[in-house]
């Protein structure tokens, strides 16, 4: 079994905070062995880091993928951009590993779906958080506390709307698929289905804009119900600040018959309810097998892509598939129907 030989499509922002450090603490199931992105800073950049020839970088990911000996590709560019570069990887033959969200519209959604099956590659998107300590600790923790009753998740941010600001470039725009709900609430949609383990069936939700002067929404609060009868809440802004971390700052907390967590920060850190103590306790995360400290402040590429790339490696199902990405964006789709209709839509 050999390490998957990997195409980048993409050099920015998060290749560069996040991906790179992931893909390169598990050698053993890849290799980044080409690059592609459109600035040429960031290829020079992350060819640096990765160690890429540099006859392996290229300025057009078309070029990449007819010339470079591939087995798969990772996508990291804006939102609107998905679509295309995940079909035309797909149709070049490779392994397709997006980021998040899918594609802009569940149209979009389908007809990746459909080209990735089309050309018989396998296809997975990053749902990175549920792979940090927290988030799996809490995962296994639950499985012993019986049926869970209620969620809720909040992650709020200070943005800035300074277009100057690389951070906001493309996510203050809507033609290129920004805003909080689809690039910030899409991590605390899954993460609190998965927590409460059950499929969202109903949302209603207000997604709007309160504060900046751009045509996205900065503020999304969404009301859900799963299919076991839990119901679950989802508050995130990008207009006000989650200050001083713990409880004050992001989190996810899910309750069952027998107790519950609460995961701190996107699953640095860790909080268990005892119902018959009636109190919390910190869970600490480093007795935990497998977990080494820094992993703490790693926000789960690490764990993504190792799983991810060794399922690739064997010949295995991936761990997060292209049906339950799509599920994510339906939440936001109908949640978006649910604050122009101003009713509860069923999700399908
Ligand atoms: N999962 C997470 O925690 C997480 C966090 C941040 C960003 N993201 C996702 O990663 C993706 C990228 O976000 P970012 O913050 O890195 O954005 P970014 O703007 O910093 O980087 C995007 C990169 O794509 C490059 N690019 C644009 N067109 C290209 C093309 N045709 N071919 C090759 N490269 C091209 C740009 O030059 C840039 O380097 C988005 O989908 C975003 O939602 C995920």
């Amino acid at each position: 079994m050999s390490a998957v030989k990997l195409g980048l499509v993409g050099c920015g922002g998060i290749v560069q905070k996040s991906h790179l450090q992931g893909l390169l603490s598990c050698p053993e199931w890849v290799r980044v062995t080409a690059i592609s992105d459109v600035v040429p800073e960031n290829l020079m950049h992350v060819g640096t880091a990765a160690d890429v020839p540099s006859n392996q970088r290229y300025g057009d990911y078309r070029e990449m993928l007819e010339k470079a000996d591939l087995d798969a590709v990772t996508i990291a560019t804006p939102h609107h951009m998905h679509a295309e570069h995940v079909m035309t990887a797909a149709e070049a033959g490779v392994a397709v590993i997006s980021e998040k969200p899918m594609a802009m519209s569940l149209e979009e959604a389908d007809q990746i779906l459909a080209a990735v099956e089309r050309a018989g590659v396998s296809y997975s998107v990053v749902h990175n958080f549920l792979f940090t300590p927290g988030v799996q600790t809490a995962l296994k923790g639950l499985e012993g506390m019986g049926k869970t009753l209620y969620g809720r998740a909040k992650s709020l941010f200070n943005k800035t709307d300074d277009q100057a600001d690389p951070e906001l470039v493309w996510r203050a725009s809507k033609e290129a698929g920004g805003g909080c709900i689809n690039d910030s609430a899409y991590h605390e949609i899954y993460l609190v289905e998965n927590l409460v383990g059950s499929p969202v069936k109903y949302v209603e939700a207000r997604v709007k804009t309160v504060y900046f002067d751009f045509d996205v929404d900065d503020l999304a609060l969404l009301l859900m119900e799963h299919e076991n009868g839990a119901v679950s809440t989802v508050s995130t802004s990008w207009c006000v600040p989650g200050s001083g971390g713990g409880e004050m700052g992001n989190l996810v907390e899910v309750h069952a018959k027998g107790g519950g967590f609460r995961v701190i920060k996107r699953g640095q850190d860790l909080q268990r309810y005892l119902r018959e103590k009636r109190k919390w306790e910190a869970v600490d995360l480093v007795q935990f097998e497998g977990v080494e400290p820094e992993a703490r402040s790693r926000i789960g590429h690490a764990g993504y892509f190792a799983a991810t790339f060794e399922a690739l490696a064997k010949g295995e199902a991936l761990p997060v598939t292209g049906k339950q990405a799509r599920h994510n964006l339906a939440i936001i789709d109908a949640a978006r129907r649910a604050t122009e209709e101003r009713r509860a839509i069923e999700v399908n």
